[in-house]
């Protein structure tokens, strides 16, 4: 048997902004994972099971846009010696999923759960594969379920590092200058990202100039955030997170629950506040001294906070 993990993720700064070009910072949350156990049996044919979500089935009857299915058919041929699969050196292949990511939420679930199966089965055939190969492969599975995603998903959690992220250009990594206390506030309400992301392009196709004026703002928030990381301002980094939030409710992709998480981690004595991924709904992060984090953290409970998850970056 072989498995893999891959964490979920955070994105810190730029979401929406990143789709138009600016840069985006994320980082991996290893609090929460996707797992991945690969085995081979006697029988025939390739198995996924995903007990969270009740799926038991062959590869074979389940349709393309199934996400498992597709980071699976596009990881065999790739890392077996040969692309056939019905192979007769080919035994029962059985690909078990599990998660403790929230789903559709802003952490990174579906994506994570594609970055575990392409390295659990690329160590299964002893396929020496690069966080390069691994990212691009998950990339092409988010793109079946949400269209033109910027990448950041993907490639945090590939690499499993910090981000700073540009779309379309090789990503970089950096150090975090002192640990930061983030803590994630889950709104419990399911946030499609596509239908946030198409309303910001509805906004920005009936204004051009004055969203990429937005976008570019949150594009410097970015810049200055890393630096702020880099060399660790933190009090810096709280000012920008509520500056970025700023800019994420004019993109009209606030909703009252993460308002209410927002503010009562304020209240509480968090440095900096802002909604998350693709907002409407899903997480909200706050950063905090380590002092004061289980105070913010109940803060968010007593706001409607249906999970909390303290990491640690850096
Ligand atoms: O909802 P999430 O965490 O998957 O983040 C979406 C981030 C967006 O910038 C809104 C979209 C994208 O493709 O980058």
């Amino acid at each position: 048997m072989t498995s893999a993990s891959a964490p979920g993720k955070i994105i810190l700064f730029g979401e929406h902004a990143v789709v138009y070009g600016q840069p985006a910072l994320a980082v991996p949350v290893s609090e929460v994972h996707a797992d991945v156990e690969v085995s081979t049996e006697s029988g025939e044919g390739i198995w996924i099971s995903a007990p969270d979500i009740d799926l038991y089935a062959e590869l074979g009857t389940l349709p393309p846009d199934q996400p498992i299915a597709a980071a699976v058919r596009r990881t065999l041929p790739a890392v077996l010696k040969t692309g056939d699969l019905t192979h007769p050196t080919f035994r029962r292949l059985t690909i078990k999923v599990t998660s403790s990511i929230p789903r559709a939420s802003g952490l990174g679930s579906g994506t994570a759960v594609s970055v575990a199966v392409v390295r659990a089965l690329a160590a299964h055939f002893h396929y020496p594969i690069s966080d390069e190969e691994v990212s691009s492969f998950a990339y092409e599975v988010d793109k079946v379920h949400h269209g033109t995603p910027s990448g950041i998903d993907n490639t945090v959690i590939a690499f499993a590092r910090p981000l700073f992220f540009v779309r379309g250009a090789p990503p970089e990594t950096f150090r975090v200058g002192r640990p930061l206390t983030i803590l994630i506030g889950d709104t419990g309400k399911p946030a499609p990202t596509r239908d946030a992301v198409a309303d910001v392009r509805r906004l920005w196709e009936a204004d051009k100039e004055k969203w990429e004026g937005v976008f570019a703002d949150v594009g410097e928030i970015g810049r200055h955030a890393r630096k702020a990381m880099e060399t660790g301002e933190t009090a810096r980094l709280g000012r920008l997170m509520d500056e970025n939030h700023d800019l994420l409710r004019q993109m009209t992709v606030s909703s009252d629950e993460l308002e209410r998480l927002v503010a009562g981690a304020r209240a509480a004595g968090a440095m900096g506040a802002k909604l998350s991924g693709g907002g409407r709904g899903g997480n909200m992060i706050a950063l905090a001294t380590r002092e004061r984090a289980p105070r913010v953290s109940d803060a968010l409970h007593a706001a409607g906070a249906k999970n909390v998850i303290i990491t640690t970056i850096g």
